[in-house]
């Protein structure tokens, strides 16, 4: 078994009949979301799942997890996501698979936020992995400039040499900063740019992460 697959496997066992699941996005929460499917085919789980992106809503309608968008259900219990790094002190960058937008905002109205992981996500400090920046195509070129004049690095992400478009529309750029100081001053200014939908930054969101070790997974809390 490999590390994604250990902890997609461990964070399934959180979930409880009744219960309402964000399920995230991603090669990590593909396991997880095949674990719950699993449950539900072979143990009867009743939950109602949340999909975090039209790849994740694919999945579960396939295994048969019932499903329900962001606002057809009053609030979820818990969302299980993966990550791309999680700094020592519990701060994440997510998006690298393209849905941070949808991830974002199912973790927002989510009581319990469970990230898993495999080892190599575990940072000291977060900016090693280019932070996604989801913007809207109209000015997406100036918003480009601006980032290269404040010293960000920033690329278009494309996908088979054509502009990535995500579930909602939009375009990413990512910024290639290699370190960032202070998170929560670059989330407050890139929530304060025009054009910029949303940045993966996930700031004091997570309370529960899993990390996959050689020898099994590791629980930690916030
Ligand atoms: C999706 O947009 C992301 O936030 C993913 O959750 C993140 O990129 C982790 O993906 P992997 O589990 O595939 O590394």
């Amino acid at each position: 078994m490999n590390l994604k697959e250990s902890v997609g496997i461990k964070a399934a066992s959180y979930v409880k009949n009744g219960m309402t699941i964000g399920l995230g996005t991603g090669s990590t929460a593909y396991y997880m979301i095949k674990e719950i499917g699993r449950k539900v085919k072979e143990e009867k789980l009743d939950i109602i799942g949340v999909p975090t992106s039209a790849t994740s809503k694919k999945q579960a309608e396939e295994i048969g997890i019932p499903i329900k968008s962001i606002d057809e259900v009053e609030k979820v219990d818990l969302i299980i996501d993966g990550a791309d790094e999680i700094s020592a002190d519990f701060q994440g960058i997510k998006g690298g698979g393209a849905a941070l937008l949808f991830e974002k905002i199912v973790a927002t109205y989510t009581d319990q936020v469970i990230w898993i992981v495999d080892e190599s996500k575990m940072v000291d400090k977060l900016g090693e992995f280019p932070l996604p920046v989801e913007v809207v195509p109209y000015g997406q070129e100036q918003l480009f400039r601006l980032f290269t004049k404040k010293g960000y690095h920033p690329s278009f992400r494309k996908e088979e040499n054509k502009l990535k478009v995500t579930d909602s529309g939009h375009s990413i750029i990512d910024l290639h900063l290699k370190q960032i100081a202070d998170p929560k001053r670059l989330a407050k200014e890139l929530d304060e740019t025009v054009g910029v939908v949303e940045h993966g930054l996930f700031l004091d969101m997570v309370n529960t992460v899993i990390v996959g070790k050689q020898n099994g997974p590791e629980i930690i809390s916030s």
